[in-house]
């Protein structure tokens, strides 16, 4: 199985190998980006001081297995830990465009948090958004406008504002706040963003989905960005612009990716206990706990926020020391937070006085 992956994403990837770039994060230690290293670069002059991260330097090759839910397309999607033999599959279909095989597609004013914590099934609720300015304003050009020079990512190594991210197509940006504050952030797989603080007065969480104990945006540009398949507590997601087709499996073994985040979002292997559901933009989509989730975006721009929330997720306020061996921090370690402060979740979610809502 993996042997077979790897040559589909081999193959996926010449061109892209042909195209190695040096890009101007390359000034910053490799294990510091997130993204594609040997593309983005791979190009960079191995004898020029100025880039930290080039072809020879430490960790280019070695960072370890591909991040989850940062992970450009032509990455390396973990087959090997996906359990194939565990399923029967569909036999290659064309999933229509814009349906969802979920039982249970909602109204927003009908859902309150015990039923939906309660309903162990995926869920499409509609009409939530309808009064989120977010939905025009995070449009690609009025968001590359009103936000292309905001921070998005606070790094060790400096801030990296929303526009430089936006220029690299194909890429799915993550942006994390967690709870409680001094919890850890982790390089590549859940960095910290003040992103959503900033666009705070954009949209509002319903209270069904508080507290959060995660939250999170991913944006990007190009088709088929998104996540191979993951799994985690409870969760949900809004897309906000651009429409996502995803795959959700019951909890159990962990199914094969089925769109391997190529644009277009064919469903190519698809187990028989899985479920397909296009979201479309107003739309949230409610995972349940441990669900597997694959997601791929149909539209050349998409942008999105959701969040980790479960009973009693703002109870247990224990936090775990980073381990900064792997790339764990928390967000006062930061020296730009030291120096200016940085919003947290709380920052994130507050009521506006500003509120669109009639
Ligand atoms: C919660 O929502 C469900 C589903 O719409 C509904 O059946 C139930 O009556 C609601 N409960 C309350 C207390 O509103
Ligand atoms: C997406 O594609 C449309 C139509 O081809 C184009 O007008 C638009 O600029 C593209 N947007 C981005 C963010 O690439
Ligand atoms: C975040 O919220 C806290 C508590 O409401 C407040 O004290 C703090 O000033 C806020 N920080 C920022 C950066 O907005």
């Amino acid at each position: 199985m993996r042997s077979r992956i790897l040559v589909t994403v081999a193959l996926f990837s010449l061109t892209a190998a042909a195209a190695a770039s040096c890009e101007e994060w390359c000034k910053h230690a490799c294990e510091e980006l997130n993204g594609n290293i040997e593309q983005e670069c791979g190009g960079c002059d191995t004898s020029d001081p100025a880039f930290t991260c080039h072809p020879e330097a430490a960790n280019f090759a070695n960072r370890g297995a591909a991040p989850r839910g940062a992970v450009p397309q032509m990455y390396e999607h973990h087959e090997d830990r996906a359990n194939t033999a565990a399923f029967d599959y569909h036999p290659p279909h064309v999933h229509e465009s814009g349906a969802c095989e979920f039982e249970m597609i909602i109204d927003h004013r009908e859902v309150n948090r015990t039923w939906l914590l309660g309903y162990n099934k995926p869920v499409l609720v509609r009409g939530a958004t309808e009064d989120w300015s977010a939905r025009t304003k995070w449009e690609y050009d009025s968001m590359l406008r009103v936000y292309g020079d905001s921070a998005y990512h606070v790094e060790h190594s400096g801030n990296v504002p929303l526009g430089q991210l936006l220029q690299r197509t194909g890429k799915y940006n993550m942006g994390h706040m967690v709870w409680p504050a001094d919890d850890c952030y982790k390089e590549l797989f859940r960095p910290y963003s003040p992103f959503l603080s900033t666009t705070a007065a954009d949209y509002e969480v319903p209270s069904y989905l508080k507290p959060m104990r995660t939250f999170q945006m991913g944006i990007g540009t190009g088709e088929g960005i998104g996540v191979p398949p993951e799994n985690h507590p409870s969760s949900w997601f809004a897309a906000v612009v651009g429409r996502k087709r995803w795959i959700l499996t019951p909890p159990g073994p962990q199914p094969p990716p089925a769109m391997l985040n190529y644009p277009g979002c064919l469903v190519q292997k698809k187990a028989t206990a899985s479920l397909t559901c296009d979201q479309l933009a107003g739309d949230i989509l409610w995972v349940p706990d441990w669900w597997w989730h694959e997601t791929c975006g149909l539209d050349n721009f998409s942008v999105g926020i959701g969040g980790i929330t479960y009973e009693n997720a703002d109870k247990d306020t224990r936090t775990r020391p980073c381990a900064v061996s792997e790339g764990e921090y928390r967000s006062q370690d930061i020296k730009y937070c030291q120096e200016h402060g940085c919003p947290g979740l709380e920052n994130a979610t507050i009521k506006k006085p500003t509120s669109q809502r009639a």
